[in-house]
């Protein structure tokens, strides 16, 4: 498998993603709703960096604030300077905040703006009140999956809470929308609606000493509670993804992965789903391991290949620790990293269920494009988009046949804090494609261009690399596992 693709296969992707940005049309938003300021908000935070740095900041830590003094205090430590710059009525709210009765207009106006904002990207609080959106999802034609916020846990309590939050939901969801009309499948025959049931789950939160010091006793308490919920979800017959964290966490969440659902109890379980970070080093024999682990499990899994959402945390820390950096420099690297491991998956749909997390054009365009290459049909594969991101874009890939599962985070604020922020910060970096798309209006021939790894990228001759790189020809979709 070589990096670059035949020119006929990209000008098609080109062709395509010109096609789905024509749908996109213009996206207006009343001054009046919550969609413009928290619009503005990006705005402003991507003209000034300082702002941006602050308002994060806030937002961080507003759910610990308990008195509006606090909050007030805060405020004004945050935003006092820009906020005059910004807009008067930003001016205003800020200068409240110097008597004792604006704190309180303040704390409120604050609050309520963050409370509005988390709720673009988070779906509801419990499983229960989420219930009418999920249905509503359904009913327009999206599949979903539940992500119920919480990650690095403290305690065990806090663990054990996340777990039976879990095992609540799989209750509450398999007892009710199974029964609905919209619970039928959407694609019959596509393997990832063989449930209109699905969670996602991230394993840092369901044991408080989760990390790779403790790696031996972090893999054996989360393959015990993560099969409890395997088992709740098995009996529902509901789907299951372990989400990708950061590199100090996933070499556990991998090995825990691949114990539970490599287990007896579990081996003919459909469709386990697991992450792949593209923006990793180490992605290209992440999805070698897990194409192998799906051959000797003898039946196939599903892989959600991602990005990755950590970039700017794992920067920090290797910093901090002056480790070697794990992850690519240059967000060129990722995408291009990103169309290798999409060809990679879809030649080995055999053995998994390739799913497609991402908001870019280029990189969902070149995932189709490649699988109808190959003979491929859109019950082989899956786009995945988190819910409240890019919604034209989802609307477009799902209007084109594929099947569109939105990935719906549930919960308090508290806990998807780290959650709301990476959102924000998504939205933002000078590298998001979203940003580019929406806010700058790049030039679609740009935002299309076939990207290239810009830094060295060869892996270590033993490394299993080239293992599931399928020979040339669209027929073939053998694998070599003799490594
Ligand atoms: P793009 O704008 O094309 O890419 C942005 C990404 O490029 C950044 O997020 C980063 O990964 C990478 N990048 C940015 N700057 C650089 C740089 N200087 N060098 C190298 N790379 C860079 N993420 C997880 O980590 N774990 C999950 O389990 C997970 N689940 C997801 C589920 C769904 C359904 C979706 C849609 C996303 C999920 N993500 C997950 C988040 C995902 O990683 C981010 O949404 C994604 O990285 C944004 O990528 P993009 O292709 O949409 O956007
Ligand atoms: C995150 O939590 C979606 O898993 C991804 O940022």
């Amino acid at each position: 498998m070589t990096d670059a693709i035949d020119s006929g296969l990209n000008n098609q992707i080109i062709s395509f993603g010109r096609g789905v940005f024509a749908d996109l049309g213009d996206v207006e938003e009343s001054p009046f709703s919550i969609r413009y300021w928290n619009s503005r908000l990006m705005q402003w935070s991507m003209s000034m960096p300082d702002f941006k740095v602050n308002l994060f900041r806030l937002v961080d830590v507003l759910p610990t604030l308990k008195t509006p003094e606090a909050v007030g205090e805060h405020v004004r430590q945050y935003l006092t300077g820009a906020a005059n710059r910004l807009h008067p009525s930003m001016g205003w709210i800020v200068g409240l905040s110097d008597s004792a009765i604006g704190k309180v207009l303040t704390n409120f106006l604050v609050s309520h703006g963050v409370r509005q904002m988390a709720g673009l990207f988070i779906a509801g609080s419990s499983p229960r009140e989420a219930l009418k959106a999920l249905r509503r999802m359904r009913r327009n034609g999206y599949c979903f999956t539940v992500d119920l916020l919480g990650e690095f846990c403290v305690c065990e309590q806090e663990a054990l809470d996340y777990q039976a939050r879990y095992l609540d939901a799989l209750e509450t969801f398999g007892s009710t929308i199974p029964g609905w009309r919209e619970g039928a499948p959407l694609m019959p025959g596509h393997p990832g609606e063989s449930s209109p049931v699905c969670i996602s789950v991230k394993l840092s939160a369901l044991y408080s000493q989760t990390g790779a010091l403790n790696f031996r006793r972090s893999v054996d308490v989360l393959s015990d509670r993560l099969s409890e919920i395997a088992r709740a979800a098995q009996k529902r017959g509901a789907l299951v993804y372990v989400d990708a964290e950061d590199s100090g966490n996933n070499p556990i969440i991998y090995e825990t992965f691949k114990r539970v659902f490599g287990s007896p109890e579990f081996a003919s379980m459909p469709y386990p789903g697991i992450v792949i970070q593209a923006y990793s080093k180490s992605a290209e024999a992440r999805v070698a391991e897990m194409l192998q682990f799906a051959r000797a499990r003898g039946a196939p899994i599903a892989i959600r290949l991602v990005k990755g959402a950590y970039w700017d945390f794992e920067r920090v820390i290797s910093a901090q620790n002056d480790w070697e950096f794990p992850l690519w420099t240059q967000k060129e690297s990722s995408d291009a990293c990103f169309e290798r491991l999409s060809r990679i998956l879809l030649d080995n749909a055999e053995l998994c269920l390739p799913a497609f997390g991402s908001h870019n054009i280029r990189s969902l365009s070149h995932a189709c494009c490649y699988a109808e290459q190959r003979g491929l049909t859109p019950k082989d594969f899956e786009i995945q988009v988190l819910y409240g991101m890019a919604e034209p874009i989802a609307q477009a890939f799902k209007s084109r046949g594929y099947l569109t599962r939105m990935y719906v985070p549930l919960g308090d604020l508290l806990p998807g804090m780290g959650y709301l922020v990476r959102r924000l910060l998504e939205n933002t970096s000078n590298e998001s494609f979203l940003r580019h798309t929406f806010f700058e209006a790049e030039e679609v021939s740009s935002l299309l261009r076939e990207p290239h790894f810009s830094e060295p990228h060869d892996l270590a001759e033993d490394q299993p690399r080239a293992a599931f790189a399928a020979p040339e020809g669209p027929e073939s979709v053998v694998v070599n596992l003799d490594y």
